[in-house]
């Protein structure tokens, strides 16, 4: 541990009282300015140009050790800290800025988005509550999504870092409401009710976590099997809650997905709303990226019953194009969304006028209490581009999808593993021993720096994903991936090097 410097009370002008040039303003804001400036330019020049990059670059072992470093007691030159951050931080980022990232599924972000970002972080606004604009900008987006959503007026929302934090906040409001809203302050231990949950076997697996953070378990959510197209079969799903009330459980929820995270499946929201509405269940749906969907014509028709949800989980930094982080619930009724989290503080008393004025507040919808403005980069990335823009960039991307299913139907050494029905492709080289040679492409294209997949399992089968989420990606992407793929499929067909550690793990990962 690095000693502090000694001897340095706080620093006084002549009156004796504690001096400005204490503070961590700049002393000189003319040069500050202009480094500022530069680094302005500098990200700016990164995103005009991400193309010329690598997509993806692994971090060497000396720049790693950049990170490993003593406490940074005395103070560095703005421009040097700068400096580090070209050279050590901004070669090895996360890669989903270029278009040719298509692993998981990660939104490319957008230029006025950040420089939002920038003016949020200059405001420095808390959005737990109180009176001020940050609070009316995010009940703007709220009053915006109901709107778009279908919801009714009594609806509420909240931005959360994404759908994990989301599809948790529902939980809770349905378990609150199933349980009473008691519940909060005995413990679910206390209830003698057995809940139970219900989402198809492609849910995302924070629904299980979900369960798991509420006290209930995670074996609390039954799977329901699927069918060929990955949507939740409805008649299991009934069956399943029947067998559970015999045995005793008290069913309280079902989560439909809208843009399953393997391969873009969106259950029949409709019939989902309809079983709910008859066994009285608390309807929520994940719609991590497929919700912002219901932009475009096309897919908009497919989200049909998602207006009947109890609450609706998605991001805004996925398919809309938000910097991350920017995920979002939407509920029905606030006012049960405000029983579940809602708490009397004396520090945070209420008042008619003045800055604690205009209850309730964000912090009453979720358990944050100090939050940032992810409500800016939203506003301005709505504004600037236009619901339209946005809607056919995800449209576009759904036609990329098309098109890379075309070249792998087209191409013999290729195979399709699953109905490609949104943006997202699982596909892999045919080879006599395809999980490790697919396992070993994915690896190799992100280390080649040409595109970045990530890999799933499709019935067992390691495939490799193409989710196809960026607003910057175009053919050309898509035909450097494939060409990419079927050059290292034929090279490393031929010599799997079985023995290869790295290559083991991800195997039995
Ligand atoms: C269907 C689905 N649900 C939930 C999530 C989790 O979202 P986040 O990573 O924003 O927490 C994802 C992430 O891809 C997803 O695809």
């Amino acid at each position: 541990m690095p000693q502090r410097s000694q001897g340095q009370g706080v620093p006084s002008d002549h009156t004796g009282s504690p001096s400005a040039s204490a503070s961590l303003d700049p002393q000189d804001w003319p040069s500050f300015r202009a480094q500022g400036h530069r680094m302005l330019d500098d990200i700016l020049d990164y995103l005009e140009h991400i193309r010329e990059r690598p997509v993806w670059q692994p971090m060497p072992g000396d720049v790693r050790e950049q990170f490993r470093a003593e406490l940074p007691v005395a103070p560095s030159e703005l421009s040097a800290v700068h400096h580090q951050f070209m050279r050590h931080i901004l070669p090895y980022s996360n890669g989903n800025v270029h278009p040719g990232f298509v692993g998981w599924v990660h939104g490319g972000g957008n230029a006025a988005g950040m420089l939002a970002e920038m003016l949020a972080a200059g405001l420095n606004a808390n959005l737990g509550g109180r009176d001020h604009s940050g609070v009316e900008v995010e009940r703007q987006i709220v009053e915006w999504m109901r709107q778009l959503f279908g919801f009714p007026k009594t609806a509420s929302g909240l931005f959360v870092t994404g759908t994990s934090m989301a599809n948790l906040i529902a939980v809770l409001i349905a378990r609150d409401a199933a349980l009473g809203f008691d519940v909060r302050r005995a413990g679910v231990a206390a209830s003698t009710k057995r809940l139970t949950a219900y989402a198809s076997v492609a849910a995302h697996e924070s629904l299980p976590k979900a369960l798991d953070c509420c006290g209930l378990g995670s074996d609390a959510l039954r799977l329901v099997p699927v069918d060929h197209r990955h949507q939740m079969n409805l008649a299991a799903l009934k069956r399943m809650i029947e067998s559970d009330r015999r045995a005793g459980f008290t069913p309280f929820l079902v989560a439909g997905t809208a843009g399953t995270v393997d391969i873009g499946a969106i259950d029949d929201l409709d019939g989902l709303a309809a079983i709910a509405h008859q066994e009285r269940l608390w309807m929520h749906v994940d719609g991590a990226y497929g919700a912002l969907g219901i932009l475009t014509p096309e897919i908009a028709p497919r989200l049909a019953g998602i207006e009947g949800a109890d609450s609706l989980a998605f991001d805004f930094h996925k398919w809309g194009q938000v910097p991350y982080d920017a995920g979002f619930v939407l509920v029905r009724d606030g006012e049960l969304h405000r029983k579940a989290f809602a708490s009397a503080a004396a520090y945070l008393a209420r008042e008619t006028r003045g800055l604690a004025a205009r209850s309730p507040w964000p912090c009453d919808f979720g358990p944050d209490l100090s939050r940032g403005f992810r409500a800016l980069k939203t506003w301005f990335t709505l504004k600037v581009h236009g619901l339209d823009a946005l809607g056919d960039s995800i449209a576009r991307t759904c036609q990329l999808a098309r098109y890379l299913e075309q070249r792998v139907a087209e191409t013999s050494e290729l195979e399709l593993l699953a109905p490609v029905q949104l943006n997202i492709v699982c596909f892999r080289y045919c080879s006599v021993d395809a999980d490790r040679v697919n396992a070993r492409i994915v690896m190799d294209l992100q280390e080649s720096g040409v595109a970045a997949p990530s890999t799933t399992r499709i019935n067992g089968a390691l495939a490799i994903r193409a989710a196809i989420t960026n607003h910057r990606t175009n053919s050309s992407d898509i035909d450097a991936l494939v060409d990419a793929t079927l050059a290292l499929g034929r090279a490393l067909a031929a010599q799997v090097d079985v023995e290869d550690p790295q290559l083991e793990a991800v195997l039995h990962d």
